[in-house]
């Protein structure tokens, strides 16, 4: 396995693969590898000649007070973990190569990026569709592996995929979870032991609201938003961000709970934001 740092670097080294006929995988992360970066690994190992990690906490794409600083940084596990997965090349820019100074070049994509995560979060998605357009630019992979616990970032991706006909193909992959139900994240391990335990009310609840609406008990989006907001709020110390029902493909909002939808919520415990979603197809 290599691990290169630099954008020119990685370029020569893959296009003299593509030559070959080679196809490549990327899946973009930003380390701290987990259950669901490992699933995204493994799909593009199955699906690809050549796989590439990036591992990039992209500055970005946090705001003011939120964690860049402390986000957890474990480089030499990452790359352990990449090495036994077969990962063929790792790419771990220094942030001023992405970022040269004078750098002045962003994408948004309108409207989806302005609610749920990005009401709260301003300028959180223009970070992440600047930091993949210029991943997609760098590495040029056949295909590109997101998790489908980001929903809203994998639904923005491809919007902009498709947008700016970047002949990437964008694959999502469904949410990892630990044995108790709750979402596999980086930022998981912020919480402390309680609040480990405890937040698995959100995955609970978030499920529970998609048996009723399957068990034709409930199909009002505000009424089952409010039972879920309710449900999230035993968890001592937790304030929820939003809970909303949405369409699974414009992320507009849902009034009535109808599928195919996706329930999504993000909740603050303590001074850990977690997000996760149910989508209900059929
Ligand atoms: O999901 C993430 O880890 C990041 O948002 C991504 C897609 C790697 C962009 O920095």
């Amino acid at each position: 396995m290599k691990t290169i740092s630099f954008p020119r670097k990685i370029q020569k080294h893959l296009s003299k693969l593509k030559r070959a006929g080679k196809t490549v995988g990327l899946v973009p992360t930003m380390g701290a590898l987990h259950g669901g970066h490992l699933s995204l690994i493994r799909r593009a190992r199955r699906e690809n000649d050549v796989v590439v990690v990036s591992v990039f906490v992209n500055p970005s794409q946090f705001g003011q007070g939120e964690d860049f600083r402390r986000y957890p940084r474990p480089f030499a596990r990452d790359k352990k973990l990449c090495e036994k997965e077969k990962v063929d090349v790792i790419f771990n820019p220094p942030p001023q190569t992405m970022y040269p100074k004078g750098y002045l070049t962003y994408i948004s994509v309108d409207r989806m990026s302005d609610v749920l995560c990005g009401k709260h979060r301003p300028g959180h998605f223009k970070g992440v569709a600047t930091v993949v357009a210029k991943l997609f630019n760098i590495v040029q992979p056949d295909r590109a592996y997101f998790g489908l616990k980001d929903f809203q970032q994998a639904r923005i991706i491809g919007r902009m995929t498709a947008d700016l006909n970047v002949p990437v193909d964008v694959v999502t992959c469904p949410t990892v979870r630990e044995k108790d139900g709750l979402a596999m994240s980086s930022r998981n391990v912020y919480l402390g032991k309680s609040q480990r335990k405890n937040s698995v009310l959100i995955s609970e609840a978030l499920h529970s609201a998609v048996d009723m609406v399957k068990c034709r008990k409930a199909k009002n989006a505000d009424k089952i938003i409010e039972k879920v907001k309710k449900d999230i709020r035993r968890i001592a110390g937790a304030r929820v961000d939003y809970v909303d029902i949405c369409d699974p493909e414009t992320l507009e909002k849902k009034t009535v709970a109808k599928p195919p939808f996706v329930i999504l919520a993000a909740v603050r415990i303590g001074k850990t934001r977690l997000i996760d979603n149910v989508i209900l197809l059929k």
